[in-house]
């Protein structure tokens, strides 16, 4: 039998949301101490006792592994599941990592908007910009990737506006661009792989129930 099958395993999106994560597994008594060491390299962790191993990924690889069933469970923002669109089971909401998705640009782009012109979009969400313009606001537009710093798009005339995540607004408001329509509220869910969900029940069950009521004192 596979040694791995004994084990539940977590991926955990890498950085504030997998700190934030340990400390409400803390609540519940779920500890890994050789994850706490800030100077580690190391990527994957073990907790022999309760039989389970944790690893850190990039964000959007974390819905990749679940996929595939490597991880059993997964942690990662609601802006990744949605961009990264794999199969999964979406079983909690994590409370933390609050923040919205929003379309932001100059307050000038707002008329751009309600007319549906055909405007260029920069996002390090395609998926998610894409979604909303052709499914939802039904405006066909020009949609262009970038990897991070999206804000500089409509600053430096790349994009008329960007699909981006908008937390406590001072990037917006420090380069002179506003909220002008908000797409979905987001925060850190935790997904699980489908065939894990049947296998591991039990153990995946009282985790959930265990985190919802660690969540709600
Ligand atoms: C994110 C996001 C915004 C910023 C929003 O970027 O893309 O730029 O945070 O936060 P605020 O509303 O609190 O200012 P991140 O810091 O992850 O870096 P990136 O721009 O390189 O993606």
């Amino acid at each position: 039998m596979n040694e791995s099958k004994n084990y539940l395993t977590f991926a955990l999106g890498k950085g504030r949301l997998a700190n934030q994560t340990l400390e409400l597994f803390e609540k519940i008594g779920i500890t890994c101490e050789e994850m706490k060491d800030k100077n580690s390299r190391k990527l994957i962790f073990v907790n022999e006792d309760l039989k389970m191993r944790f690893f850190l990924a990039k964000g959007p690889d974390v819905p990749t592994y679940v996929e595939y069933g490597v991880a059993d469970i997964g942690v990662v923002g609601k802006d990744t599941i949605m961009e990264e669109q794999r199969r999964a089971y979406e079983v909690l909401d994590l409370g933390f990592g609050k923040c919205r998705m929003c379309v932001c640009g100059p307050e000038s782009a707002k008329e751009m908007l309600q007319h549906h012109e055909k405007i260029r979009v920069a996002s390090k969400y395609p998926n998610i910009a894409r979604d909303y313009f052709y499914n939802q606001k039904y405006q066909t537009v020009d949609i262009i990737k970038l990897n991070g710093s999206v804000e500089l798009g409509p600053i430096v005339g790349l994009s008329d506006v960007i699909v981006d995540i908008v937390e406590t607004g001072s990037t917006l408001r420090e380069n002179g661009l506003a909220v002008l329509e908000e797409i979905c509220p987001l925060s850190a869910r935790m997904i699980v792989n489908q065939v894990s969900m049947k296998l591991q029940a039990d153990r995946i069950r009282d985790l959930i129930t265990r985190l919802r009521d660690a969540n709600e004192q």
